[in-house]
C-alpha cells in the first residue's frame, strides 16, 4: 500500500531526451496505465521508478520518501518485463523463492509464500516445473508471482503481455485486474495498446515525446481528449482541418462545408476538428448542411459495422452503421456530426453538440 509521486522528472541519454517532463501522483491502491506510442519514454519512466535508471532531474517519492539514488533492490518496487525473464535452470518454485531467500526467511515461511503466490496467479501445482515446460502465458504468470511474492509497495509492469496472442492477452489482463483488486497493490502498467489501457486502468497517463499529454479516467480520455494528439491516438477519430471566421468553421476544398464554431472566446484562424465515428449521425437525404458521401468500404466487425465514406472535397470519413439494415458499397449516404471537438492554438478544446436535422433510422 503506497502512494507514488513523480516530481518534474526528466531523463536524458546524451543528446536524446527520453523523458522531458513527468509530474503526477499515483494514489494508494490505484491502477495507473502509461499509454503512448513507441519511443515516447514509457519504459524509461518505469525504469526510473524501479531504480534501473537514475533521473537527470526531478524526484521520485514513495510514501513521501525519495528513492532517487537508492539501489533497485532496496526500493519497495517489483517489476514484470515484456520478455520472459525466468531463470531457465531453476524450477518455478526456486524462481519465485529466490528473492525471499535473499531476505533470509525460514524454509517454512518461504514455502508458504511461494505457494500463496502460485495460487494467486492460478498455477498452484506448477512449482516443480522448469520454465521451458511452461507456455508463454504461464511464464508471465510466474514472473508476476515472483514480483508479488516480495510484497512490494508498488508493482511495475512493462508491456508484460505484449508477446502473447490476442486471446491470452485478454485473459491475463483480466486476471491481473482481479489480482490487483484483491491485493490493492499500487500498480503502474506500461502499454502501447489502448484497449488494454482502457480496460485496466483507474486512470491513464497518455504520453507523447517524453511528456504526459493527459492524465485522467479512461472515460474522460475518450470523451474529452485535451490535446489533438490524444484525440487522434485514443479510439477511432476523424480529424479535419478547418478555418474559423467569426462564428463558423469552414473546411473542405474551397470552404465547401461549415459547422458552428465554439462560442467561448472570439477566435479567428486555423483549427482542427475531431469527430468520433459514433458522433456522425445519418441525416435525412437532402437535409440542409448534411454531408453527402459514397460508401467506399463496409467492414463488419461482429457486433457493429464500420464504413469508410468518401465525401467529395473533404476526404474519407470513418462512420459506424446500424446492423438493422444492409448498406452496400457504392451507396450514397448523408451524415451530420452531432458532436465534435474543436482544437485551437493556445486555447482549451471545446466540445460542440448539435441535434438539429438528424434522422432517426
Ligand atoms: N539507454 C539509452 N540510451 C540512449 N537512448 C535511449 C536509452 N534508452 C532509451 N533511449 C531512447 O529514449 C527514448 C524513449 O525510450 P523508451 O524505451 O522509454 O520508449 P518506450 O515508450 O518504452 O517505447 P516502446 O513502446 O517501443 O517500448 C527513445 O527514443 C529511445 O531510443
Ligand atoms: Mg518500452
Amino acid at each position: 500500500m503506497a502512494t507514488l509521486e513523480l516530481i518534474d522528472l526528466q531523463k536524458r541519454f546524451g543528446e536524446v531526451t527520453a523523458v522531458q517532463h513527468i509530474d503526477f501522483t499515483v494514489a494508494d491502491g490505484e491502477f495507473l496505465c502509461i499509454l503512448g506510442p513507441s519511443g515516447c519514454g514509457k519504459s524509461t519512466a518505469l525504469r526510473m521508478i524501479a531504480g534501473f535508471e537514475e533521473p537527470t532531474a526531478g524526484d521520485i517519492l514513495i510514501d513521501g520518501i525519495s528513492v532517487v539514488g537508492m539501489a533497485a533492490n532496496q526500493r519497495p518496487t517489483a517489476m514484470v518485463f515484456q520478455k520472459y525473464t525466468l531463470w531457465p535452470h531453476m524450477r518455478v518454485y526456486d524462481n519465485i523463492a529466490f528473492g525471499l531467500r535473499l531476505r533470509k526467511l525460514t524454509r517454512a515461511q518461504i514455502a508458504e509464500k511461494v505457494q500463496g503466490s502460485l495460487e494467486l496467479v492460478g498455477l498452484p501445482t506448477y512449482g516443480k516445473r522448469f520454465p521451458s515446460q511452461l507456455s508463454g502465458g504461464e511464464q508471465q504468470r510466474v514472473a508476476l508471482a515472483r514480483a508479488l511474492v516480495l510484497e512490494p509497495k508498488i508493482l511495475l509492469l512493462d508491456e508484460p503481455f505484449s508477446s502473447l496472442d490476442a486471446l491470452l492477452r485478454v485473459r491475463l489482463r483480466e486476471e491481473l485486474h482481479r489480482i490487483q483488486r484483491k491485493t490493492r497493490i499500487t500498480a503502474i502498467f506500461v502499454t502501447h495498446d489502448q484497449e488494454e489501457a482502457l480496460s485496466l486502468a483507474d486512470r491513464i497517463a497518455v504520453m507523447s515525446k517524453g511528456n504526459v499529454e493527459q492524465l485522467a479516467q479512461p472515460s474522460t480520455i475518450y470523451a474529452s481528449p485535451q490535446t489533438l494528439f490524444v484525440a487522434d491516438f485514443i479510439g477511432t477519430m476523424n480529424v479535419l482541418q478547418a478555418t474559423q471566421r467569426d462564428d463558423q468553421l469552414w473546411f473542405g476544398t474551397e470552404d465547401r462545408y461549415s459547422l458552428p464554431a465554439p462560442a467561448d472566446v472570439p477566435y479567428q484562424g486555423a483549427v482542427s476538428i475531431a469527430i468520433r465515428p459514433e458522433d456522425l449521425a445519418l441525416a435525412v437525404p437532402g437535409e440542409l448542411g448534411a454531408w453527402s458521401g459514397e460508401i467506399e468500404q463496409v467492414i463488419d466487425l461482429g457486433h457493429y459495422r464500420k464504413a469508410l465514406l468518401r465525401v467529395e472535397s473533404l476526404g474519407t470519413l470513418k462512420v459506424y452503421l446500424t446492423k438493422s439494415r444492409d448498406f452496400r458499397e457504392g451507396e450514397i449516404l448523408q451524415v451530420q456530426p452531432v458532436r465534435y471537438l474543436v482544437y485551437r492554438e493556445n486555447h482549451t478544446p471545446v466540445e460542440v453538440h448539435r441535434t438539429a436535422g438528424v434522422a432517426v433510422l
